[in-house]
């Protein structure tokens, strides 16, 4: 990994930039309209950044959400995105550990994820099945919905994840 790696909060300057790494590292979907909607949305958003000599090369966003029936905090990360030079050199483990620090340091109990069980297992997350989806999941992607459980405390949390209206479209979870 570069010497010179930096994350930061996200700021309005970066949207820009931020909109042009995720057709790179996704041609086949089209993450923009939920990344825009996250974006402006008013509280219960943390985007981050990673910057390297004042160029933005991965963005990652964390949703505030709640477990039907629980008072816990919890959250859901996605999206995620590294610039395709700049992938595989730790800049995508690096941007999720740091969302996850923030997130345990503010008692958060459990972070959910989306996405690849090759890559998300290596930072921990293990397949969910107590904590369901906002939407039923094709069953190819069952082993996709995955959990890490911050802190000490540890709870056993089951029921639906509730999320914000940016992530209630049926269309991003089939
Ligand atoms: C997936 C992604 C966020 C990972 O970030 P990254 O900075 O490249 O990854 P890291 O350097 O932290 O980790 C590298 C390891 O992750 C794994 N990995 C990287 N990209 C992967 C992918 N697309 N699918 C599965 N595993 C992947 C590999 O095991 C790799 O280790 P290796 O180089 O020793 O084989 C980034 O590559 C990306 O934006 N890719 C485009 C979108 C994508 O493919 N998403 C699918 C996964 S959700």
């Amino acid at each position: 990994m570069t010497n010179k790696l930096a994350f930061r909060l996200s700021t309005h300057a970066d949207q820009e930039f931020i909109e042009a790494i995720y057709p790179e590292a996704f041609p086949d979907e089209d993450l923009l309209p939920v990344i825009r909607d996250l974006l402006r949305e008013p509280s219960g958003i943390l985007s981050i950044v990673a910057v390297s000599d004042g160029a933005i090369v991965a963005h990652m966003i964390m949703t505030s959400c709640k477990v039907a029936g629980h008072d816990e905090n919890v959250a859901l990360l996605g999206p995620l995105a590294v610039t395709p030079e700049w992938q595989r050199q730790g800049i995508g483990s690096a941007i999720v550990n740091t969302a996850l620090e923030k997130m345990e340091s503010q008692g958060v109990a459990v972070v959910y994820v989306l996405g690849d069980p090759n890559y998300y297992g290596r930072l921990g997350f293990m397949t969910e099945s107590k904590v369901m989806p906002p939407y039923p999941l094709p069953d190819a992607w069952q082993g996709a919905w995955q959990a890490l459980s911050l802190g000490s405390n540890r709870k056993s949390l089951d029921g639906r994840l509730e999320v914000p209206q940016p992530w209630r479209h049926r269309e991003l979870w089939s």
